[in-house]
């Protein structure tokens, strides 16, 4: 069978959804934008004053808003008029629109069960022949793929973005044991020709090849940031600008990445590993009462370098 992605559907809006939805925009492909937080206010909300993005710090999410786009630092978007090629709604009453995608990809929360619950919708609404794909940082491709239907199976893999993913060339390429090989044929020739990303084909393992050493290696750093008495600010200087990486570094990174799903992403090797190796992947203390307090990052406006709705990147 020959592929062709003529229309994609996102599902999940927040920092990641919205970036891959900018970025198939910006190559032209209309994307249709789905998330279970409501894009519009309700009345009594409406009445109160309150905005979006009230609505979705409450709800320590990013909301459905495509407007945020537009807002979004760095740009997401490589013109103001791409936006157009985005149709944002809601899961619950647009689920049948995922009937017209030929490319399904599904950037929730981290959590098998969540992500599990959401593909047993998509499989019950998809059309034969749709690619279906998770931008999970490292839950395994096969335990999603478990249940689902023998035409979902065959079609469903691991398409794995970096943050920000306009500006991120790689793209992990994670087949499930089902995936069909043309259809791993045909998302990494995409991915590559189309995408304009650098594949690299990764195996099914907790957290895949670049979480499995990216997080470890911030975690080590916090550990012996911590036992030596380093600050914030020094470790992110000597790991930043100064050692001439672009912009963000060790805390910039992560309040970029959300330390909510930071948390998710270091589980997902700590659930599967023991002794030694699983220590590493305990979150040290104070990130944990930062998560408590909802200090997650750009998202929520509160993190490491974010405070009170001060932007972290300059607009390029
Ligand atoms: P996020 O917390 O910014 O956004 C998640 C979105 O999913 C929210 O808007 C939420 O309302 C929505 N959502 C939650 N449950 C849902 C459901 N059942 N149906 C529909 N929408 C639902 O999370 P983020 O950071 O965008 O992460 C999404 C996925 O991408 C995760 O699997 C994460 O591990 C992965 N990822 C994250 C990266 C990052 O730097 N933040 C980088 C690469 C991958």
């Amino acid at each position: 069978m020959a592929y062709q992605i003529k229309k994609a559907a996102v599902i999940g809006s927040g920092v990641m959804g919205s970036g891959i939805a900018a970025h198939l925009a910006n190559i032209g492909i209309p994307v249709l934008l789905l998330d279970i937080v409501p894009n519009k206010l309700t009345e009594d909300e409406e009445k109160k004053g309150l905005t979006l993005e009230h609505k979705a710090v409450r709800n320590r999410m990013v909301s459905g808003s495509i407007q945020k786009l537009l807002k979004q630092k760095p740009a997401p978007l490589t013109s103001k008029k791409n936006l157009a090629l985005i149709e944002a709604g809601n899961l619950e009453d647009d689920l049948e629109k995922l009937k017209d995608a030929d490319w399904i990809i599904e950037v929730i929360v981290e959590n098998l069960d969540v992500k599990k619950g959401l593909y047993e919708k998509i499989d019950a609404v998809r059309k034969p022949g749709t690619i279906v794909t998770s931008n999970t940082s490292g839950i395994s491709i096969d335990a999603m793929a478990e249940g689902r239907s023998e035409d979902f199976q065959k079609h469903f893999l691991g398409t794995h973005f970096f943050n920000p993913p306009r500006y991120l060339k790689l793209l992990e390429v994670i087949p499930a044991k089902t995936t069909s090989t043309e259809v791993i044929e045909f998302m990494t020739s995409f991915g590559e020709d189309r995408l304009g990303k650098g594949v690299v084909l990764a195996k099914d393992t907790p957290n895949f090849i670049a979480n499995r050493i990216g997080t470890y290696g911030l975690l080590v750093t916090l550990r012996e940031m911590e036992k030596r008495g380093y600050t914030v600010g020094e470790v992110d200087s000597v790991t930043g600008t100064l050692i001439g990486r672009p912009k963000s570094a060790t805390f910039r990174t992560l309040d970029v990445v959300g330390l909510d799903t930071f948390m998710h992403v270091a589980k997902n090797v700590y659930d599967k590993t023991e002794g030694e190796e699983q220590e590493v992947f305990e979150l040290p203390e104070f990130m944990k009462k930062m998560i408590d307090n909802g200090w997650i990052g750009a998202k929520a406006k509160q993190g490491f370098f974010v405070k009170k709705g001060k932007e972290i990147f300059e607009i390029d």
